[in-house]
């Protein structure tokens, strides 16, 4: 199974200024209440070669250029046309998604959207001089291929959520550091009037159930210790005030509704995917409004928080009820609440790479004055590619003289995510007609089989993707025979 993004239909309609949630399909992304679509959204790509690196003194005509061929169908983040000369950091290029191009000599370097890509589709024959970049930035669940080892070391460059990427974009859902310092949008005299007048201490809203953290089976359990006002449709226990009904209002940074949602003093927040550095609004938003974040995603998620007291880390307890008992003694102890708080006062943010992390980076969010990510990887395809095709001419002149480009390819440290794993409970514990049980295992696995099948291809020098399925099935036949 594989879910299909809505941001892409709007990227290929053009800028994406206008609001495209309408176009979600609501069911197969993960949409609804307090879920918005990807930070892609509302970006505005280059219209033009506006800018020209400062490195760059590229005096090549577009003919001369090494041409990079966009495969997702629904992804090219220019506009308008269907081609463009880039002019990068330090070199130029020819971008296009015309895949007619996809066997030209030129053509050195084909980039492919992680959530698009299918093995049966990938562009075959792999000729040797052409270069994979895999732009991957979505939930791990969009796409098992690149979790696995042969789905990953398909690729030359990447750019995913992952520090280890090529490209990272770890900090994707961090607007800024004013993001986190916004003050509180709600006191905590007022959160606890709130509390005396019948608001539960802990938010949830979630409408996308059975993904692959299992999210929905823990809370369950916490529920049974302590209260939680649930809006979303997956375990449902409250309604909306009906002026904030309307599902744009709630998947939006609405102003009511988010003034709403920071009455509570703590917000559920689960990812839909577990996988290290996947971090998305979840977490950054509840901070942003001063709401404590009870966080379930990625196991590496403290070495980016802006101290070791911003954020209460579902696995640093052993169970549901531990986490319950320890979220009561918070809501009863104002000193102890109001230190989760701290990091909004600037000397309190303490972590060094989240500092850095945010001043170094090349790309912005909704800051014009850098480029976006989308753009920023192109460009670093683009000067790779093109310090690769200098080195080889060289080479190729006087070997001795000049080494060969060191080969670059990824590893499973640039995406690498585990088996999806009950979130409470053992496997053995669960019904295995449960619905998570039945879908997400087996997807993982099959992400695997696809992989494997796709390098079988590459390796018999196939043109045919098509000839995926019968790939896939020799490689289990040899396996049954213990070859
Ligand atoms: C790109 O990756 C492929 C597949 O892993 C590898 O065979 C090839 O040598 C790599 N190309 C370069 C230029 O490093
Ligand atoms: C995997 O890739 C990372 C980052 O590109 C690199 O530092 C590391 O050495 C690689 N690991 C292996 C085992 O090749
Ligand atoms: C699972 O579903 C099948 C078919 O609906 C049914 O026959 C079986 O008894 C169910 N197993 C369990 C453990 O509920
Ligand atoms: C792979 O196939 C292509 C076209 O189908 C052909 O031009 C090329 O020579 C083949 N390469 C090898 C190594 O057989």
């Amino acid at each position: 199974m594989q879910v299909e993004s809505g941001l892409v239909l709007c990227l290929w309609l053009g800028l994406c200024t206008l609001p495209c949630r309408s176009l979600e399909p609501a069911d197969t992304v993960d949409s609804g209440a307090f879920q918005p679509q990807s930070a892609l959204t509302g970006m505005e790509f280059v219209t033009v070669s506006s800018y020209r690196g400062p490195g760059n003194s590229d005096t090549r005509s577009n003919k001369e250029l090494p041409i990079l061929l966009w495969w997702s169908a629904n992804l090219f983040p220019h506009f308008p046309g269907n081609r463009e000369r880039v002019d990068c950091p330090r070199s130029s290029c020819l971008v296009t998604h015309n895949r007619k191009v996809q066997l030209h000599r030129r053509t050195t370097s084909i980039i492919f959207y992680g959530t698009d890509f299918r093995a049966y589709e990938a562009p075959l024959p792999r000729l040797p001089h052409q270069t994979w970049a895999l732009f991957h930035e979505e939930s791990p669940m969009n796409n098992y291929m690149f979790s696995h080892s042969p789905g990953i070391r398909l690729f030359n460059y990447t750019a995913t959520f992952r520090r280890e990427s090529d490209y990272p974009l770890t900090l994707q859902w961090l607007p800024s550091l004013d993001y986190l310092l916004q003050p509180p949008s709600v006191s905590l005299q007022e959160k606890n009037r709130w509390r005396q007048a019948g608001l539960a201490p802990v938010l949830y809203m979630q409408s996308h159930c059975d993904v692959p953290s299992d999210r929905d089976r823990y809370v369950r359990e916490f529920m049974k210790y302590i209260e939680v006002d649930s809006y979303g449709k997956c375990l449902n226990n409250k309604h909306l005030p009906e002026h904030l009904e309307d599902t744009s209002t709630a998947t939006g940074e609405d102003s009511l509704f988010m003034s709403f949602v920071a009455r509570y003093k703590f917000h559920l927040a689960l990812e839909n995917g577990r996988c290290p550095d996947y971090m998305t609004e979840k977490l950054w938003r509840p901070m942003h409004q001063g709401c404590v974040p009870i966080y379930l995603g990625s196991s590496s998620v403290a070495d980016w928080l802006p101290n070791p007291h911003s954020a209460v880390l579902i696995d640093d307890f052993s169970s549901p009820r531990e986490l319950a008992k320890f979220i009561k003694a918070l809501d009863e102890d104002d000193t102890a609440y109001m230190q989760y708080l701290e990091y909004k006062t600037h000397s309190k943010i303490t972590n060094l790479r989240l500092l850095e992390g945010l001043q170094n980076r090349e790309w912005g969010v909704n800051d014009m004055s850098k480029p976006n990510y989308l753009n920023g990887f192109e460009c670093f395809v683009c000067d790779g590619e093109n310090k690769r095709l200098v080195e080889e001419k060289a080479h190729w002149r006087n070997p001795e003289k000049n080494p060969a480009p060191h080969q670059r390819m990824a590893n499973n440290s640039h995406m690498g995510c585990p088996l999806p794993s009950p979130s409470y409970g053992s496997l053995d514990e669960i019904d295995p007609n449960d619905t998570w049980v039945q879908m997400w295992p087996q997807d993982y696995w099959q992400s695997l089989d696809q992989a494997e099948g796709l390098v079988s291809l590459i390796s018999h020098n196939e043109s045919d993707p098509g000839l995926l399925w019968h790939h896939i099935h020799s490689i289990a036949m040899r396996r049954g025979r213990g070859q």
